[in-house]
């Protein structure tokens, strides 16, 4: 079987990478360079890119299974490269795609189902390693966290079973036209979740809070646009929706495996806080 994984430098298409192949496949690792990939050597790098679709067509006419990461932000010309793709790839032959969403899904979804190809969605909660892109910094330097919000609560996921999943889709039969919503564990709030990164790396870590219109200009100055900030930043964080704490076992019931802690991840990341 041969599977072509896109994404496969990132949280989620590294851990797919890696446990593909355990398994006896041939695996396409997609990047858009050669250079400093990181990836296994037993992958065989290709070069592609995902807005530019027909980089994609060689590698497409030599495969079974596609596992495609669907950016978050699905802008027009975003969504008419991914129907491209799709479109490229039913006309490759390719049996399977197993397709990476958001928690409430995306417009591409539909261009998938109606693909001819046998799909599988898999829409995972906030990835655990979102902790180092907002963290990391400020407390391996200050020892120090800033956020608004400390008490929301989040769902968040281990990247390593959003793939132990997709793997499963994209290598086994039954997984056609299901839709996986997957999640952590456990329903963390900031607070715990820094206090765990600071019982495990052994570092004092003092959270300081921030004001609501703190946050609203902290995010102005990173340079998000004001309607992200008021649904993403301060929306989704000060009223989450039930989504976004409610713990599902999508991942014990279809891996076998209870799902990943936080506590886990961060052991095996804790070189990143310190
Ligand atoms: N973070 C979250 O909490 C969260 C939650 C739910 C869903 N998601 C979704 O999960 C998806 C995957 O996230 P991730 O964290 O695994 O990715 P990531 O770590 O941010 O890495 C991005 C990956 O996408 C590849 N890539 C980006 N633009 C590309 C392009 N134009 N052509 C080809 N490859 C491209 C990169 O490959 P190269 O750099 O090697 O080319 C890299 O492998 C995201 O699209 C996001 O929408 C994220």
């Amino acid at each position: 079987m041969k599977i072509l994984v896109t994404g496969a430098t990132g949280s989620v298409g590294e851990h797919i990478v890696k446990q593909l192949l355990l398994s006896q496949v041939e695996v396409r690792a997609l990047s858009r360079s050669h250079k400093n990939t990181g990836l296994p050597a037993k992958a065989q790098t290709v070069v592609g890119d995902l807005d530019n679709p027909e980089t994609l067509e060689v590698h497409l006419k030599s495969i079974d299974s596609l596992f495609l990461i669907t950016q978050s932000e699905q802008t027009e010309a975003r969504f008419l490269a991914n129907q491209r793709i799709i479109q490229l790839a039913k006309e490759a032959n390719v049996k399977r795609i197993v397709a990476l969403m958001d928690y409430e899904g995306n417009p591409i979804e539909n261009i998938i189902k109606e693909s001819g190809m046998e799909w599988t969605i898999i829409r995972p909660s906030e990835f655990m390693k979102n902790a180092l892109y907002f963290w990391a910094d400020s407390i391996q330097n200050e020892g120090i966290v800033r956020t608004g919000f400390p008490e929301t609560l989040s769902v968040r996921i281990h990247e390593a079973d959003i793939a132990a999943v997709a793997v499963k889709a994209l290598v086994e039969d039954g997984h056609h036209k299901k839709i996986y919503n997957l999640t952590g564990p456990q329903s963390l709030s900031i607070r715990e979740m820094v206090r765990q990164i600071s019982d495990i790396t052994g570092k004092p870590i003092e959270l300081i809070e921030l004001t609501e219109e703190q946050v609203r200009r902290n995010s102005k100055h990173q340079g998000y646009d004001d309607d992200f900030i008021e649904y993403f930043i301060i929306g989704m964080a000060k009223n989450p929706p039930k989504s976004a704490y409610t713990i599902l076992d999508t991942v014990e019931q279809l891996t076998g495996k209870p799902a990943r802690t936080f506590a886990q991840w961060v052991t095996e990341n804790k070189y990143y806080f310190v």
